[in-house]
């Protein structure tokens, strides 16, 4: 009779911690409560914690809004390119978050990295995936001479603003009058100090004087534009509304805005799979510099990422210490003291991760066509093509939690905060 009883207790035990398992494994969890140190975190992550735009100093038209209409019109127009056919708003698309839907951007040519978002890239002292460029306005220069992208020269450029009367009538309203650049002996029809021989050698001709008038005049339409993306900017997703519920106390609200998957999913990013160590702060980026180990693909070249983009923005002669900027004091900490370390080899800036729903493909090359595939990238942590992978090892989380950690990201879309005008084309 004992005996009988301890086996079926034996079988009882048995079965409950098969059901236990399995529920643990397979059945719907409820996301644990948050602790003090959890709080301080997702109160970081919020957009109610992005403080206000940083001063450019280096631009005295970064505020301006005449200088944003200026530079909105200048981001929709074909006619700043080699063939009448590209602008910035070819590859930053406002519809796509300001990206392109392509693995690479294409203009005139084929860029050699995937189209960044411009959203909240006020906030970065560093643009581009490597950070060659240290201001919006200095970035905004490089594409139009890029021969895979707009193709065009300063020359053509600075012409175009004389010749058109509504152009000329804004860049005089905001930077004074524009030189004369009638002489064609003195001002070719196309010159810029780029690597075309036809180019450079009109360029070469000119006289430094002469260059230097030219570039100003170069240099102001990129603060025009940068006035302009200085208003592209983020909005608050379902995430901030969590957040928002969560710290006032207000838990039934909160698990209504979240899902389960989406809560579980935070846990685990700001927890067990350290996500949070680069993608911190209200933009989910530290704005640094990291090697992830993204490998490439088959038969391109290891980008070397940072250690090349350091030495680029030292050399640019836009940058923050140029003679080209706006601020007297040239006050320039981050290029100043600019990290260059080997580590930088094949380290690229810390993406946001706010609205990647509208970005895809993802990476530097475009080299993951869905966020599934980046977060496999993260729980395998190969050996990195070159250079040092700093995701040391591997996370192998399992593929119910990876699905997690990719429903979170999802909570993170949301309309962009800027207002609807600025996202289509200029109506003249
Ligand atoms: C042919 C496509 C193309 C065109 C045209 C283009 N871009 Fe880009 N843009 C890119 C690519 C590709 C990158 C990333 C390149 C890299 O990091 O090396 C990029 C990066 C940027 C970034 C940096 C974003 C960040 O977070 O680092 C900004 C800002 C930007 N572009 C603004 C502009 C502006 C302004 C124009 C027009 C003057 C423009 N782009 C024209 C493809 C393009
Ligand atoms: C060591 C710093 C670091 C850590 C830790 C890290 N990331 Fe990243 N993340 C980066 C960098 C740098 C890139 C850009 C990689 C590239 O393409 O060159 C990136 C890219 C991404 C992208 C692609 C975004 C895009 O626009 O292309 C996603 C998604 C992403 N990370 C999510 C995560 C998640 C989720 C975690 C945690 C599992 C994580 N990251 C951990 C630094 C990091």
């Amino acid at each position: 009779m004992t005996s009988i009883t301890s086996r079926n207790t034996g079988a009882l035990v048995v079965m409950v911690v098969l059901l236990a398992a399995g529920w643990w494994l397979y059945g719907p969890r409820s996301p644990s409560t948050w602790t003090a140190t959890d709080l301080a975190i997702l109160q970081s992550l919020s957009i109610d914690n992005l403080p206000p735009l940083p001063p450019d100093p280096s631009n005295a038209v970064a505020d301006s809004e005449t200088a944003a209409r200026f530079g909105h019109r200048l981001f929709f127009d074909t006619r700043l390119s080699a063939n009448g056919s590209v602008s910035c708003a070819t590859c930053h698309q406002a519809e796509r978050r300001f990206s392109d839907g392509l693995p690479k951007g294409r203009g005139i040519g084929l860029s050699g990295r995937n189209s960044r978002s411009i959203v909240g890239t006020a906030y970065s002292p560093w643009l581009y995936w490597d950070g060659r460029r240290d201001s919006q306005w200095a970035q905004a220069l490089s594409p139009l001479e890029d021969p895979a992208e707009h193709g065009g020269n300063r020359m053509q450029f600075v012409r175009l603003i004389g010749d058109d009367p509504a152009y000329r009538h804004f860049y005089e309203l905001l930077f004074g009058s524009l030189p004369d650049f009638s002489d064609r002996r003195r001002f070719p029809d196309a010159a810029a100090p780029v690597a075309d021989p036809a180019l450079r050698a009109a360029w070469q001709e000119m006289t430094a004087a002469d260059q230097h008038s030219v570039n100003i005049a170069f240099a102001n339409l990129g603060k025009a534009i940068a006035a302009y993306e200085r208003l592209i900017l983020p909005g608050p997703s379902r995430f901030d509304a969590y957040v928002r519920a969560v710290l006032s106390g207000n838990q039934t609200t909160a698990e209504g805005i979240l899902s389960n998957e989406e809560i579980l999913g935070l846990q685990l990013f700001i927890g067990e799979a350290r996500c949070t160590e680069c993608h911190n702060g209200p933009l989910f980026t530290n704005n640094e510099f990291h090697n992830t180990g993204v490998l490439t693909f088959p038969g391109d070249l290891p980008d070397r990422g940072r250690i090349d983009g350091v030495r680029l923005v030292r050399n640019d002669p836009f940058n923050c210490l140029g003679e080209y900027s706006d601020d007297p004091d040239r006050n320039c900490p981050e290029l100043t003291y600019v990290r260059t370390g080997i580590e930088l080899i094949a380290a690229t800036r810390t993406p946001s991760l706010r609205n990647l729903g509208g970005t895809a493909p993802y990476s530097h090359k475009g080299q993951h066509d869905t966020l599934a595939s980046v977060l496999d990238l993260y729980n395998r942590a190969p050996l990195a093509m070159i250079g040092h992978n700093e995701v040391e090892k591997p996370l192998g989380l399992s593929r119910r939690e990876l699905k997690w950690l990719e429903a979170f990201l999802g909570s993170l879309d949301a309309p962009l905060a800027t207002e609807l005008e600025w996202l289509t084309a200029p109506v003249n």
